[in-house]
């Protein structure tokens, strides 16, 4: 049992169709700028161990881990099994829409790391989902949650459409307490655009990371 942070408001999406039918067709395209992603993959070469397991939750054809390190074991979950199939990372994958069902089939403190990325923002239970992630890291392992303002605006619940990027850090933040996460480090960083881009006063995709201990 989880302890619950949202109201039954702050879970209505605009489209409240199957997310399963939104995933339907594989899209195997880039969410993120490359400025974001080579913030995100830095971030990843500096805080993971070579010999950890990896869960990526809710992923898709790529998981942005850095390309000279050989892990352990990467396991994806995604909603498109064209996607998954398509992540060289991936050692093993597996089809689950967490807005039906939140258990993961998963053991306990069987996982070193857990990334999602772009992924949060369409939680509709995210307590108990925090909950489950409590229950599958090991103690002293990662949660690390990345996203930019970006989304698919219809399929993420209020919470997050109506926020801005510093109440959705500290909308993960306060789910994670919830459910008796360390108090987790918030990152949150401009990044540079491509040198054209850059000249033009243009910025990258913003970065934002939350970064847990199961201490
Ligand atoms: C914007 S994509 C991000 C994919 C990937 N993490 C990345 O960095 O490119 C959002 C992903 O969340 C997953 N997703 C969205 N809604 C979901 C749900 N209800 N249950 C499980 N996964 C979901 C989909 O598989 C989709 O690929």
């Amino acid at each position: 049992m989880s302890v619950k942070v949202l109201s039954d408001d702050q879970r209505k999406k605009e489209d409240n169709s199957d997310d399963s039918f939104f995933y339907s067709e594989p899209r195997l395209v880039n969410h993120l700028d490359q400025s974001f992603r080579r913030r995100l993959t830095n971030l990843y070469r500096e805080r993971i161990e070579e010999d950890s397991i990896i869960l990526d939750l809710m992923s898709s054809w790529t998981s942005h881990l850095p390309d000279e390190v050989v892990y352990k074991r990467v396991i994806g979950h995604g909603l498109n099994k064209i996607e998954l199939e398509c992540n060289k990372r991936l050692d093993s994958h597996w089809v689950q829409d967490l807005n039906v069902s939140q258990k993961l089939p998963l053991e306990d403190s069987s996982i070193d790391v857990c990334l999602m990325v772009a992924a949060w923002q369409y939680l509709q239970y995210p307590e108990d989902i925090a909950a489950e992630l409590k229950r599958i890291i090991k103690p002293n392992g990662l949660l690390m949650i990345s996203f930019s303002n970006r989304a698919f605006w219809t399929k993420a619940p209020r919470i997050w459409r109506e926020g801005t990027d510093i109440d959705r850090m500290k909308y993960i933040e306060n789910v994670l307490i919830s459910q008796a996460w360390a108090h987790p480090e918030c990152i949150s960083e401009v990044t540079e655009a491509s040198s054209l881009l850059n000249i033009l006063g243009i910025k990258g995709d913003p970065f934002f990371s939350v970064v847990s201990v199961n201490s």
